[in-house]
Order: structure tokens, then sequence, then C-alpha cells
């Protein structure tokens, strides 16, 4: 039997990039998917092109509301057994050049979203028996970054909202693990110029870009069984950039 038959995962930020690619991935292997994010066109190609065990909504991860769409949407599917905090914002800028508002718009969405995402899911997940939860940090949350003040200051916290909840929910069969990519080959780092990528990676041992796929699978792991005694951890994927 595939590792998720039966098991229906929730999936912020699911309509591109990493989150997208966990969506496949769970598919094949046997999950039913609930996708939120803000692009709407994206998310329901996405969905329409996985078929019927994949399910898009308008989800903003800011607005306890559409958190509670999505959870009512899960169990329709039939229970809710894990979430990725998958969805972010990447708008880097030094300390100086970085507008309380530009560092609060992080907060909101890389941050708060995880807080009410886990908030959330808990009274499904207790229904279920139990789930998981993964936090999507980064390595900005592993170490300094440079540029990214706001960026970085959402990813340490999720980091440690991690490993509170992971207590707190221990009681409850819910896991709770943060994982911390290094660069990973999505729209995310567009937003930097093509040379400034190409000079990052002088700080990356292996040399190159992650894939979405790579950071897919170790998600994967985290919301199976085969992580079942893992809770409250941080694991780097990176090709050894946190090093
Ligand atoms: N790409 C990288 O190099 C990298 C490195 C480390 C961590 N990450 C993290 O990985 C996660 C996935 O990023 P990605 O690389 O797939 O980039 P991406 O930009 O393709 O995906 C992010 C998704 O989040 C969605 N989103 C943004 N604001 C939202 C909101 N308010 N509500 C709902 N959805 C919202 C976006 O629409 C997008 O689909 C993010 O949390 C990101 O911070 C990425």
């Amino acid at each position: 039997m595939a590792r998720f038959t039966g098991k229906v995962i929730l999936i912020s930020g699911g309509a591109r990039g990493q989150g997208a690619e966990e969506a496949r991935l769970l598919v094949a292997e046997g999950a039913r998917v609930v996708l939120g994010d803000v692009l709407e066109a994206e998310g329901a190609a996405l969905a329409a092109s996985l078929g019927p065990n994949a399910v898009f909504l308008r989800q903003d991860v800011t607005q306890p509301a559409d958190w509670a769409r999505a959870v009512a949407a899960a169990e329709a599917l039939g229970g809710l057994h894990g979430l990725v905090n998958n969805a972010g914002i990447y708008q880097p800028k030094a300390l100086m050049e970085t507008t309380p508002e530009l560092f609060e718009r992080h907060m909101r969405v890389n941050q708060l979203g995880c807080f009410l995402g886990m908030q959330a899911v808990v009274p499904a997940m207790e229904r279920a028996g139990g789930g998981a939860i993964v936090n999507i940090s980064s390595t900005a949350g592993l170490r300094g970054s440079p540029h990214a003040i706001a960026y970085s200051a959402t990813k340490w916290a999720l980091r440690g909202m991690t490993k509170a909840a992971a207590i707190d929910l221990a009681p409850l069969n819910i896991r709770v693990n943060s994982v911390h990519p290094g660069p990973i080959d999505t729209d995310m780092l567009k937003v930097r110029p093509a040379e400034v990528n190409q000079r990052r990676l002088q700080a990356v041992p292996m040399r190159r870009q992650g894939t979405a796929t790579e950071v897919a699978k170790l998600v994967l792991f985290l919301l199976s069984e085969d992580s079942a005694y893992m809770t409250g951890s941080e694991l780097a994927i990176d090709g050894g950039a946190s090093l």
C-alpha cells in the first residue's frame, strides 16, 4: 500500500514551487491534498492536473477564516492528517532599507500564517487520531542571511515555534518539525539577479541549487510514519550551506 493511502494533507502556498511538488508526490503516493494559495489560476490548474484527489481553494494564510475553510475542505475529503506550512514571501532588503511595513508583511505571511495554520489544524488532527505538521523555514532560520532582516526574523521564529508546538502537541499525537532549505530553484529566487544567485553558490559546498523535488521528498518523510519518533527537529536541506 502507498505510504499516504487514506491520508489528507493540507499544503499552504501550494499553487507552485515546492508546495506544488509536494502535492504531486503526495498524490502519487495515494494522498488526497488540499492546496491553498493566493495564486488562483495556478492553483486551480495544478489541482485539475492532479485529478480528483486534489482540491484547490483561495487561501490567504494571514486570515483565520481562510484557514477554517481549508480545514473544512480537508475534512470533507476524509479527515486531516498532515499540514505543510509552506506559504512564504521573500522580499530581501538590508536592515537600513527595511521599512516597518516590509518587516510586518513578512511577519504576517511567514510567521503569523504559520501560527494560524498550526492552531487551525489541531482540532481536526485530534479527530483523526493525530497528525504531522511540517513548517518550512530556511537556512535563513539557522544562520545569518545577507539583506534579509525581515525574512530572517520570521524563519528563525518558525524554528522556535516548531519546538514550542512540538512540546504542546506531543500529548495529542501530533508531531511538528521544521525544514530548512538552502537555495532552491523556484520562482522565489527570481527576485534576485541571476548573477547574485550564482555568486551565492560560493557559500554552498555542493555548488548548486537544490530542487523542489529534493525538498518535497524530505517533507514527505516528515509527514509519514517513517519519521514516527521525530518531533521538534530542524532538518537542513541545503547542500551544506549552513555548515
Ligand atoms: N526557494 C528557496 O530558495 C527557498 C529557500 C528556503 C526556504 N524557502 C521557503 O520555501 C517555501 C516555499 O517557497 P518556494 O521556493 O516554493 O517559492 P514560491 O514563491 O514559488 O512559493 C511560495 C508560495 O507561497 C504563496 N503565498 C505567498 N503569500 C501567501 C499568502 N498570504 N497566503 C497563501 N499563500 C501565499 C505564493 O503565492 C507561492 O505560491 C517558502 O516558505 C519559502 O520561504 C524557499
